[in-house]
């Protein structure tokens, strides 16, 4: 088999910074230990997040141009609108600015106290909206899921049994909506797969309960439905990406991902008088149903976006790139979670550091550490992310410690991740010496973004 390339060449470049290591301790110092508070001036590869840092095509910078402004009615609307129904079937388009935006309007109208929501696993956002409205958040991820040394092909499922049960223990009455997150972020980027979405589906229909996806990586998903469900290895992603959609009754997208541009978002659904709600509620939050949050630009490129992501050449050399990180780093004997995800290789802090216990945040100690050294920046997912406090004060820590490296969209090449591989390699054969730290200051929701963490 030859080398997969990067699918494109390079017309327009920006510099990364190059830093010495007292440089970079003193931007930690700074920035309080946690890597979202350093400028992302002093990162020489940024890897925090695969969300709204993509690189766009010259066909979604000449869509820039050919945005149109119009306050009402404008034809970039019209184009993102076709581009959407294209793909997901759902008769209500709604431009939203980002993913959580979405996430706000439809559980502001469908959330509420003595409510729960069930997802597959909720993303941070997610998650945070559903609980703002009063509503309670639960996960189903199945076993294989949370058992991060497991390889198995869709471990971003939901577990259908369980939710089964959940539905008939609580009511159908108090479940508004269930959601189904593709691919399974806050799970590995872990792929669910047709089956299992056909099977929450019948279990939903069953109770009466709405179906919606949360979309934002549904390309990618498709792809690994391609790869490695039975029956689908001959059909275009098009067609996978619709019968995706065809068994749910809305999604909400963060366009930052899967439509590869720097900010958007939509929520799409079929329901009549849920959408004219939620238009309402648009006009007072994000602006006019035909623009909602978003200049006629962003529209126009999102679906040129929506448009590139299904290029069978883009999606393989994507998912292979990520997983060669995987790959080598597994080679090197570092723990990592398996297999590797869509969007991102998760490492295993809980085994990379199983002397830091996780009331000491191993999964930060490695993020600062990997900035350290190599001027790479990572985020946690782990107990800083999902740690909550018993009544007694201690921490109850997340199921899983990890630390995500998200490769951003067509951004790195792979002397980028080679070097990558290198300094996680690096600071694992320094493992020994790093130490936990402790939290110093946080806010009450949402604490990872702006915690201020001090070494132990
Ligand atoms: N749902 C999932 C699965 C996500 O991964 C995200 C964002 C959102 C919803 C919210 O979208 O940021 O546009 O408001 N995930 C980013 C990440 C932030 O880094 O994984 P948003």
């Amino acid at each position: 088999m030859k080398t997969i390339i990067e699918p494109f060449k390079i017309k327009s470049v920006e510099p990364i910074k190059f830093t010495t290591l007292g440089e970079r301790e003193d931007a930690l110092r700074r920035g309080s230990y946690n890597l979202f508070l350093v400028p992302a001036e002093e990162v020489l590869i940024d890897l925090l997040t695969d969300s709204g840092t993509a690189a766009m095509s010259a066909d979604q910078w000449a869509g820039m141009m050919r945005g149109d402004e119009s306050y009402a009615g404008a034809r970039s609307f019209y184009r993102f609108e076709r581009a959407v129904r294209d793909l997901t079937g759902f008769k209500h388009v709604i431009p939203t600015h980002q993913g959580r935006a979405a996430e706000k309007i439809l559980f502001s109208l469908l959330g509420g106290k003595g409510k729960i929501v069930p997802n597959n696993t909720h993303f941070d956002t997610t998650r945070a909206n559903v609980e703002f409205s009063g509503a309670e958040a639960v996960d189903f991820p199945t076993a294989e899921g949370t058992d991060p040394d497991t390889v198995a092909p869709f471990k971003g499922n939901m577990d259908v049994h369980e939710l089964e049960g959940f539905i008939e223990n609580v009511g159908a009455e108090a479940i508004p909506l269930c959601m189904v997150t593709i691919t399974n972020n806050s799970g590995g980027g872990q792929p669910v797969s047709m089956r299992n979405l056909r099977e929450t589906r019948e279990v939903c229909r069953k109770h009466g309960i709405p179906l919606f996806l949360d979309a934002c990586r549904f390309a990618e998903n498709a792809f690994f439905i391609k790869q490695r469900e039975p029956g689908y290895a001959h059909r275009p992603i098009r067609d996978i990406v619709q019968e995706m959609f065809s068994y749910a009754d809305g999604a909400t997208m963060s366009a930052k991902k899967d439509a590869i541009v720097n900010m958007g978002g939509f929520l799409a659904l079929n329901d009549d008088a849920l959408a004219q709600n939620a238009r309402n509620l648009l006009i007072v939050t994000e602006g006019f149903p035909t623009y909602g949050g978003l200049a006629g630009r962003d529209l126009e490129a999102i679906a040129q976006g929506l448009e590139e992501v299904l290029d069978e050449h883009y999606l393989q050399y994507r998912i292979r790139s990520v997983e060669y990180l995987g790959e080598q780093l597994t080679a090197a004997g570092v723990p990592i979670l398996q297999p590797p995800g869509g969007h991102a290789i998760y490492l295993n802090a809980k085994k990379f550091l199983p002397r830091i216990p996780p009331a000491q945040y191993p999964g930060q100690a490695l993020v600062v550490d990997l900035f350290r050294r190599g001027g790479i920046r990572s985020v946690e997912i782990g107990s800083v992310m999902f740690g909550k406090y018993g009544t007694d004060g201690s921490l109850i820590p997340a199921r899983m410690e990890l630390v995500r490296l998200a490769i951003p969209r067509r951004v790195y090449t792979q002397s980028h991740i080679d070097y990558v591989i290198e300094v996680v390699i690096e600071c694992f054969e320094h493992r020994e010496e790093l130490k936990g730290y402790r939290i110093i200051e946080e806010p009450p929701v949402l604490r990872h973004f702006t915690a201020r963490f001090e070494p132990m």
